[in-house]
């Protein structure tokens, strides 16, 4: 049986080459030639260091496999979570928390739905205020505080990716998370959430 092309390794590599240069082309180059139009464009807010810290909590604990964060923009969508997410929405999302299974509802325009004392509730025990939820709870959340010991690094690293925080915000980012409940944190992050964008014209 002569060999055909699919059983050469040369032309596999060349095509692994011209399918990934595709990819970079399509998906990479046009964020670096664009970033700085988004940016301008941009409402979003960088995260406070209480913020980041919840973030981290939000993403440790999984809730990002049930929640997404991405409200496309079809009327029935917009009537139940609120204005849909535009391109310049997560210019400081690292990694960005869209999610794909909709487990319960989506929470981009979370912030300022509930009351701080109505998370705390819903998070140690989901039946004590939605008495058919299927949420689990998260009672430890409020038990185990937070050093703030990789804080700083944290929003170095998100410094070095474009987000604009001064010295005095990398400064004081321990203090602010120094001793706080990791459900404390993680309250402050599900209160910002869509607040810097809501005030838009729909
Ligand atoms: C197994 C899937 C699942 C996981 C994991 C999960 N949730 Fe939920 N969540 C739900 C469901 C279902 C609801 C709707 C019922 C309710 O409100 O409890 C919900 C509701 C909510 C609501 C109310 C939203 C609204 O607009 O009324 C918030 C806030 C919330 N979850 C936050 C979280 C946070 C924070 C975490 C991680 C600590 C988390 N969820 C993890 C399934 C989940």
């Amino acid at each position: 049986m002569s060999k055909d092309f699919t059983q050469s390794v040369f032309i596999l590599i060349i095509a692994t080459i011209v399918v990934a240069s595709f990819s970079i082309l399509v998906l990479i180059v046009p964020n670096i030639v664009r970033g700085p139009e988004l940016a301008a464009n941009s409402q979003a807010k960088p995260l406070t260091a209480i913020q980041v810290a919840g973030r981290d909590i939000y993403i440790s604990e999984g809730c990002h496999v049930c929640h997404t964060q991405m409200v496309r923009p079809l009327e029935p969508e917009i009537k139940r979570n609120g204005r849909a997410n535009q391109e310049p929405d997560d210019i400081y999302e690292f990694p960005n928390l869209w999610g794909s299974k909709r487990t319960g509802p989506d929470l981009t325009n979370l912030g300022r739905k509930y009351s701080d004392q109505w998370h705390v509730l819903h998070l140690v025990n989901p039946r004590d205020v939605i008495p058919s939820s299927i949420m689990p709870s998260y009672p430890w959340l409020f038990e185990q505080k937070l050093s703030g010991d990789d804080i700083t690094d944290k929003m170095r690293t998100l410094r070095t990716l474009g987000v604009p925080y001064s010295d005095n915000d990398i400064a004081d980012a321990r203090l602010q998370v120094r001793g706080k409940t990791k459900g404390e944190a993680l309250i402050h992050y599900l209160q910002s959430l869509g607040v810097d964008t809501a005030e838009e014209i729909r």
